[in-house]
């Protein structure tokens, strides 16, 4: 699957460590920014990965800041967008599950290198039950629909 990825300067270290643990589980990641330690502004990653998600060029993303909260806050402005923020591996398998979130956040300096790809990895290795949380899904699309 195509992955796209995006960081600002907090969280480089972290995304191309996510990088290569996709391409070792057979994905494609597609690399949305940053490239350096620059100082950015990390709404532009997170919109450039969330846009990529809803034109159907990527299937999932990740976006990784200092703390991962604005990653997700920003993600999460994008209509089809599920971005959830983990810290740990049981919330990326949860979220899975039962959110279907198609949008990983990770804060680099809150989790490291270690735990954030083990996160990583349960997320990217957990499918979506469906069933009952397909029906809650469904209402926030209903609310992003202005419907509720
Ligand atoms: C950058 O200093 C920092 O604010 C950013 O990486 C992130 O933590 C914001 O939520």
């Amino acid at each position: 699957m195509r992955i796209a990825l995006g960081s600002d300067h907090a969280g480089l270290a972290l995304k191309r460590e996510v990088a290569a643990l996709l391409t070792k589980l057979g994905h494609e990641p597609i690399d949305f920014g940053a490239t350096d330690s620059a100082s950015v502004d990390y709404p532009d990653f997170a919109a450039a990965v969330a846009r990529a998600i809803q034109t159907g060029d990527c299937v999932q993303g990740v976006l990784v800041c200092g703390t991962g909260i604005g990653m997700s806050i920003t993600a999460n402005k994008f209509r089809g967008i599920r971005a959830a923020l983990c810290t740990c591996e049981m919330e990326a398998r949860m979220t899975r599950q039962h959110n279907d979130a198609n949008v990983l956040c990770l804060g680099e300096r809150v989790v490291g290198l270690g735990l954030g790809v083990c996160i990583a990895e349960a997320f990217f290795t957990t499918d979506f039950a469906g069933d009952r949380h397909q029906r809650r899904l469904d209402k926030i699309a209903a609310i992003e629909a202005g419907e509720r």
